[in-house]
């Protein structure tokens, strides 16, 4: 129980910091150029032409800006932003009151999109294409259509899986964006920002080591900040040095990669059990106490990324530069 309220505590001191570090506009949103110049010009050109901008599916992996970025287009496009997520649709009718209830120009947000029921998706098809919603009245003998229609609105999906959207569902959406890990020195920057947000004296070599340490990706290098600010202010005298922050990191178990405890126990794992691999993903998960679909959204992507670990036919296999990082030796 007590542990539980810790935990608790740190999650929502978590997510208030999130809140307050959270960029709010374009210019704030640091790296990501690709994707944040198309939005730019697309959005610029639904202003022009006074109509609503297409739909947006974000797609990648967790803590790269997805949920930020569905703000700043509402934002941008001056319409309100409604958030709901795939699991929180249950029926199709949920869906039917959400999408009733918009106004002309507003966002509708759904996070972890590719989680959406199968009935809800097919409703989404004709309110994403026509803007109107097919729904039966009725029962048996008496029962009929009746077509509604909705306000033109803008929806942006996210997920960390765009591979488990059905095609039908992907192929509505008019643009795609792939957000990909974040350069060092995007993470820098983002570091540095969040720092004067939180008003933390961060020196640069101390920044430039956390951000080698964030796994390329902004909610990290947030949380990294955020611990470490402590140890400097209970260990020192508030300044975030180089040897406050690389103390900090030791006892959070980060390595020099980013790399923390689960990371070692996946590479551990498959290296001490399975001699390296290949070896299944649902088998992995098992040996190591999660699940599948944290082993593949948040876990492996990271792993990969740094061609710690290959996807092979046969299975996930770790590779030579993971023995090495691990210091151990590759066998026969
Ligand atoms: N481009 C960016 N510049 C600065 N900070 C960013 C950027 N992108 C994200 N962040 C920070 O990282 C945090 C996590 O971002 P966000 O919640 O948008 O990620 P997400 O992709 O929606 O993650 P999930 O898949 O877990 O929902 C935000 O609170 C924000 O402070
Ligand atoms: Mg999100």
């Amino acid at each position: 129980m007590e542990e539980r309220l810790v935990t608790d505590e740190v999650f929502e001191e978590e997510v208030s910091v999130e809140g307050s570090v959270r960029p709010q506009s374009f210019a704030q949103y640091i790296g990501q150029h690709k994707v944040k110049q198309n939005l730019q010009v697309f959005i610029e050109a639904a202003r022009l032409r006074q109509e609503t901008l297409d739909h947006v599916l974000l797609h990648g992996p967790p803590g790269l800006g997805k949920t930020t970025l569905a703000a700043i287009i509402s934002s941008e496009m001056n319409g309100e932003l409604r958030t709901t997520a795939g699991p929180a649709i249950e029926r199709a009718g949920d869906l039917a009151a959400i999408l009733t209830g918009l106004q002309p120009g507003d966002v509708l947000f759904i996070d972890e999109i590719h989680r959406l029921p199968r009935v809800v998706e097919e409703v989404l098809y004709s309110a994403m294409e026509d803007f109107c919603l097919d729904i039966m009245i009725g029962k048996g003998e008496s029962a009929r259509s009746v077509r509604l229609d909705l306000p033109p609105f803008t929806l942006v999906g996210a997920t960390t899986r765009a591979g488990a959207l059905s095609a039908p569902l992907r192929d509505r959406f008019g643009v795609l964006s792939r957000l990909e890990y974040y350069q060092e020195e995007d993470l820098i920057q983002i570091l540095q920002r969040s720092a004067s947000i939180l008003e933390a004296n961060l020196d640069d070599d101390a920044a430039d080591e956390m951000a080698k340490r964030s796994r390329g990706t902004p909610r990290i290098a947030n949380r990294l900040l955020r611990r470490v600010r402590d140890f400097a202010q209970v260990r020192g005298d508030g300044q975030i040095t180089l040897s406050i922050a690389k103390e900090a990191l030791e006892l959070l178990q980060v390595d020099a990669k980013g790399l923390d405890a689960i990371d070692h126990k996946v590479l551990e794992t498959m290296i001490g059990m399975y001699r390296g691999g290949p070896v299944g993903l649902e088998t992995l998960a098992a040996s190591i106490g999660e699940e599948p679909s944290t082993l593949e959204e948040v876990y492996e992507p990271y792993l990969m990324q740094i061609g710690f670990l290959e996807r092979t036919p046969r299975g996930r296999q770790v590779t030579y530069a993971a023995y090495s990082h691990l210091n151990l030796e590759v066998p026969e």
